[in-house]
């Protein structure tokens, strides 16, 4: 009997048909990878199956041969559902202790955790293999590995195990290394019988994980549950995209001996020594282990994090150190990798959202005009994929990778010329991720200077003039030309992080 049977689900919202019609069975025992473009109906799905959206007509849903009644949360969870969503739903002021007892039935009432508290949840982390979380800390100062691990565990941690664990794209903006450390959390509950629905971007992690595949199109399921070994990376992408994916081109720019952004002898937290200058026309990675310090380094170079030495000059001109607003007047542009926390106007429409950064160079007369603001922003939607291409649309009613695109579309459209860029292409489909590097290769190409912090060593390696790779706070290689390879990389991080000795997070 399948663990979970999903049958003729279709969900609209206004005119639009986000499903149309879903089926699909998974097993316990088994990794079933869930698929599909930006907005294919992914997410919409999962909520449908969470009790949180109520579809239209007459679907089915069936967990253990059991009949589960839609549009209830709490049904969902007696029978066995569990889920991780897209954006985790963690609550960052509290520790990890507290995040696993918000809902959970397992842990001490209390709000704050006690010892004895803090020690139950390590015993519930070290029952699934997980030894280093500190389960004291708030998740404001984790890893993103550890958030992620932290809400998987929480998930299964309430009320037994899950007949059906759904993971919403839990590797977005995971390195290479830290998912390894993920996979196995979710190998061993797989192992242990549970039918694990994952959904992802990535491509090669469906055959790093994945046992069976269901790929969305347009909210269409266009291929229902085969094995993954009867699939390929090709055959995978045309099922996404429908069409053959374009290529990505890039010419590099012609290099510049001009400086645009200069850091010199950067410290903060982790950061301990880092001095780097990106030139006019250049595209500069900046890569690293979990722990490294390149989750600090971008913040701390727009003056949101605590510096305690060193320097940044953007056009010559000094930036005054933990000043963010400094930074804007210097010129210098941030797109956080979280686009949750920090990346779109929830509430406002695509337009604004796109035009925001760019008001003021703009003019007073002009950006009164609605309809100019519409047919300029019309131009972006369509170039970068979004989808809905509707400037009236409002943010967050968009899928998770089409509000990451209009995030990059505004800092094109705000004529940035010194960029720093967090994972761009977390969670971006693989039809659109070329609009992305295109976006970022025009910046450069216009004599912009961009600092990209990645956890996507292909895309390093692919779009960046040199990378560098951070480890223990520190500069430890430097790539660039024909040495610059996703495998160089990834080799030049571990081996620098053995050689620290530190292998807490190895
Ligand atoms: N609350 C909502 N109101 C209006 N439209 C919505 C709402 N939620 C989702 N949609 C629309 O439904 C479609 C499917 O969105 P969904 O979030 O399920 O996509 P997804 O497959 O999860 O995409 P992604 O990979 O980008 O996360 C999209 O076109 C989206 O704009
Ligand atoms: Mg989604």
């Amino acid at each position: 009997m399948p663990a979970l049977e999903v049958v003729g689900i279709s969900k609209r919202f206004g005119g639009q048909r986000a499903l149309n019609d879903v089926s699909f069975t998974a097993n316990r025992g088994e990794v079933h990878c869930l698929l599909g473009h930006n907005g294919s109906g992914k997410s919409t799905l999962i909520k449908v199956l969470a009790g949180f959206h109520q579809p239209d007509g007459d679907g089915r849903l069936l967990v253990d041969g059991a009949s589960v009644p839609f549009g209830s949360p709490v049904e969902a969870h007696q029978h066995g559902l569990r889920f991780v969503h897209q954006d985790l739903a963690l609550i960052e002021k509290l520790s990890v202790t507290d995040n696993l007892a918000l809902g959970g039935t397992y842990i001490g009432k209390r709000w704050l955790s006690s010892r004895r508290e803090n020690r139950g949840a390590e015993e519930v982390m070290r029952r699934l293999g997980i030894t280093d979380v500190p389960v004291a800390t708030p998740l404001a100062r984790l890893s993103a590995s550890q958030r992620a691990m932290t809400a998987i565990v929480r998930a299964v941690s309430q009320g037994g195990l899950p007949s059906v664990l759904v993971c919403d794209e839990p590797t977005a903006s995971l390195s290479e290394n830290e998912k390894e450390r993920l996979f196995s959390l979710l190998r061993a509950l797989r192992d242990r019988g549970v039918a694990i629905i994952y959904v992802t971007h990535r491509l090669h992690e469906v055959f790093q994980i994945g046992d069976h595949v269901t790929v969305l199109r347009d909210g269409r399921n266009v291929v229902d549950s085969l094995p993954v070994t009867s699939l390929d990376h090709g055959s995978l992408v045309a099922a996404i995209l429908g069409r053959e994916p374009e290529a990505f081109y890039t010419t590099p720019p012609a290099p510049s001996l001009e400086p645009v952004i200069e850091v010199e002898g950067l410290a903060g937290e982790r950061v301990r020594d880092l001095s780097v200058t990106v030139h006019a026309g250049e595209i500069v990675g900046l890569v690293g282990l979990m722990g490294s310090g390149v989750e600090e380094a971008l913040p701390l170079i727009f003056g949101a994090g605590a510096t305690t030495a060193g320097e940044v000059r953007v056009r010559g001109r000094t930036l005054k150190p933990g000043h963010p607003d400094d930074a804007v007047d210097a010129g210098l542009v941030y797109v956080p990798g979280d686009r949750k926390r920090l990346g779109g106007f929830a509430h406002w429409p695509l337009s604004s959202n796109i035009t925001v950064s760019s008001i003021p160079s703009v003019g007073p007369m002009k950006w009164l005009s609605r309809r100019r603001e519409r047919a300029s922003v019309l131009t972006y939607l369509t170039s970068f994929g979004v989808m809905p291409a509707s400037p009236k649309a409002i943010f967050s009613t968009l899928s998770g990778g089409n509000q990451q695109k209009v995030v990059i579309a505004r800092t094109q459209h705000s004529g940035a010329t010194a960029v720093l860029v967090e994972d761009p292409t977390a969670g971006v489909d693989v039809g659109a991720k070329p609009a992305i590097y295109a976006a970022l290769a025009r910046i450069a190409g216009a004599g912009g200077a961009i600092l990209l912090m990645t956890s996507d060593y292909e895309e390093a390696s692919m779009i960046c003039d040199r990378v560098i790779v951070l480890s223990a706070g520190l500069p430890v290689a430097w790539l660039s030309g024909d040495a610059l390879t996703p495998d160089s990389i990834l080799t030049a991080s571990l081996r620098a992080h053995s050689d620290d000795g530190a292998t807490a997070d190895a």
